[in-house]
């Protein structure tokens, strides 16, 4: 290489990429907005999803009845339990046929007949001292034993006596049945 052809080498300006002054703009003015916006969207990404986020309250128990009250005959009991289903609450009001079993401790069963889901009664002209269907006639014992129509025994309350007070829990799989 010459000399002449050397010197023009060192001397041409080194070519850099600059940003143009529209670019720069858009990108501060682009990342300032996308930070703005996501510090609006989180928050109510986060409040919408809460509830899911939330540990499952573990099943709790509802005062009914006086356990001085509970006899071996069925008594029915109105009851309300505070639900959270997400960010949806509500109290419904369920219902519970409440009694002693052989052994003296207190059972409480489901009045949802397990044929097709109507309210059971207990006793009366039509059943004596058993739990009747009136929809279609399915007949349960009293500790809940399908006898007639339904596939299933009733489903029984998880109960605690404490303080003289008895409280349901959640509905499982009836247990006085064998
Ligand atoms: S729903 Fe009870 S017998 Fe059909």
């Amino acid at each position: 290489m010459d000399h002449n052809k050397q010197q023009e080498t060192v001397h041409q300006p080194v070519k850099r990429k600059e940003m143009t002054r529209r670019q720069f703009l858009s990108y501060t003015l682009g990342g300032a907005g996308a930070f703005m916006a996501g510090g609006a969207i989180l928050p109510m990404i986060r409040f919408a999803v809460d509830p899911l986020l939330q540990p499952k309250q573990a099943g709790s128990f509802v005062k009914v009845i006086e356990e001085s009250k509970v006899t071996n005959e069925p008594q029915q009991v109105d009851f309300k339990v505070h639900q959270v289903d997400g960010w949806y609450e509500s109290d419904p009001k369920l219902q519970a046929w409440i009694s002693k079993d052989s052994a003296g401790k207190v059972f409480a069963l489901s009045p949802v007949c397990k044929h097709l889901g109507c309210l059971i009664g207990w006793s009366g002209a039509e059943a004596p001292n058993l739990y009747h269907c009136p929809c279609h006639g399915a007949r349960y014992d009293k500790n809940g034993k399908n006898l007639k129509v339904a596939p299933k025994p009733l489903d029984e309350y998880q109960v605690k006596v404490e303080g003289g007070w008895v409280y349901l829990g959640p509905l499982e799989p009836n247990q006085h049945v064998k």
